[in-house]
């Protein structure tokens, strides 16, 4: 073999280099790192670093928990929750608030959310504000307004700007036709009126689950760019699968959550994966961290950030630990620093 590598170009060394940092091999996936403090009752986080250092994380838990930690690792201190009285939106009787994302604009941190119940499709994305991050500071400006529609599910908002005077993208969406992006004014409290056309579909896979009664479920995307080797890429995390099944209901082996990745050169896509696949029309997704070893399962609810304490980029998610279990206050926060020097992201230690 050796022979053979020596006689390819440096291009295909590059290739072989891709091949050998594999995300799909399990393998090479280390444990979480670790976690202090309040780590557990964890769903779809966002995290944020204030600029004295202090770490938020937000996520879905009532009227979204917050909490903050002096350190990627903890310890996390839970400090209340973002809406104590809930929305203003309003969607349906017993409704709930998921997955929050958090973004600086300026001075003002923007934290997008999604009205919902488990099955609904006429759900809502909803901006509160807040100059601190703290608990008790937010304001609650209601819907953003999207255009609700049958192909999609406005749930699990991501909001992406590259720089400070670049366009802000909102991608979204679960179920139905998968994930959606839509351009937002600025400040980004509204959908563009310029770029007014309806958000457009840029992730989808149409393949059945085993057993599973519709296509399989593209979710919680998450935006980021990265200059790697003179090319800029803008990928785009998802998960994919079931998220939260319980034993006697656990999916097929491979089927439950899990963090895939697509990449493109432009925000706006095309996206495709590492074997070239489209995301959008052809199953594409290349597996960044799925289920290995005995104590993580599922993971997803994924985020990505420059973690300056390590001077490293962190991929941040919930999973379930089997030995702790798979209820929904089990869930457990956790992270692993990613290596993207190959182009893809790998899940290093
Ligand atoms: C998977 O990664 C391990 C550890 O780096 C390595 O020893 C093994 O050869 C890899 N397997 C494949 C199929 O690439
Ligand atoms: C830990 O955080 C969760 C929300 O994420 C909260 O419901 C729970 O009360 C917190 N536990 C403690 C001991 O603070
Ligand atoms: C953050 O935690 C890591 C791991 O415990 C440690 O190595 C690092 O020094 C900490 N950073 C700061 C700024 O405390
Ligand atoms: C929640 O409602 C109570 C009672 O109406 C009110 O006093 C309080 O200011 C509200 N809190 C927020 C954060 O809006
Ligand atoms: C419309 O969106 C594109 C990016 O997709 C951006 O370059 C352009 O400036 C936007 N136009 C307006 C009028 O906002
Ligand atoms: C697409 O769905 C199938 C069936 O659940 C799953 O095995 C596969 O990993 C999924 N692929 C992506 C890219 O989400
Ligand atoms: C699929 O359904 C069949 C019939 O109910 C069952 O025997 C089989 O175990 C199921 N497979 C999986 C992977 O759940
Ligand atoms: C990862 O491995 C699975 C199982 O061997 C395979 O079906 C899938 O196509 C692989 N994905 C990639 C991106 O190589």
């Amino acid at each position: 073999m050796k022979s053979i590598f020596q006689l390819l170009s440096t291009v295909s060394l590059l290739k072989v280099g891709v091949i050998e940092a594999d995300s799909n091999n399990t393998s090479t996936w280390p444990d979480p790192e670790p976690c202090s403090g309040n780590c557990s009752a964890i769903h779809d986080p966002s995290v944020v670093r204030r600029a004295d250092g202090t770490w938020f994380r937000f996520s879905t838990n009532g009227n979204i928990a917050i909490a903050s930690a002096p350190n990627l690792t903890g310890p996390w201190e839970y400090q209340g929750a973002m809406l104590p009285n809930g929305s203003e939106i309003q969607v349906i009787e017993n409704q709930e608030i998921w997955a929050p994302d958090v973004f600086l604009v300026d001075d003002t941190y923007y934290a997008y959310y999604a009205v919902s119940l488990v099955g609904l499709q006429t759900s809502d994305i909803g901006l509160a504000t807040s100059d601190t991050l703290e608990a008790g500071t937010w304001t609650d400006q209601g819907s953003l307004g999207l255009p609700k529609s049958n192909s999609y599910n406005l749930i699990d908002p991501n909001l992406f700007r590259e720089s400070s005077t670049a366009p802000f993208f909102m991608s979204f969406g679960s179920a139905w036709n998968g994930i959606y992006q839509t351009q937002l004014s600025s400040p980004p409290d509204s959908e563009s009126d310029s770029n007014g056309t309806s958000p457009n579909n840029i992730a989808y896979n149409s393949t059945h689950p085993v057993n599973g009664s519709g296509p399989a479920i593209v979710e919680g995307s998450f935006q980021f760019w990265w200059l790697q080797g003179g090319t800029k890429y803008y990928y785009l995390f998802f998960s994919s699968g079931a998220c939260c099944n319980l034993p006697g209901n656990l999916a097929a082996p491979g089927d439950e959550y899990k963090i895939m990745v697509c990449r493109a050169t432009s925000p706006t896509g095309p996206f495709s994966d590492q074997a070239g696949k489209s995301c959008l029309d052809g199953n594409g997704g290349t597996l960044v961290l799925g289920s290995h070893g005995e104590n993580v399962y599922a993971p997803g609810g994924q985020g990505v950030i420059f973690d300056e304490d390590a001077g490293r980029i962190a991929l941040y998610y919930h999973y379930v630990n089997p030995q702790i279990g798979y209820a929904f206050n089990d869930f457990q926060f956790g992270f692993n620093y990613l290596d993207l020097s190959s182009g893809w992201p790998v899940v290093v230690s």
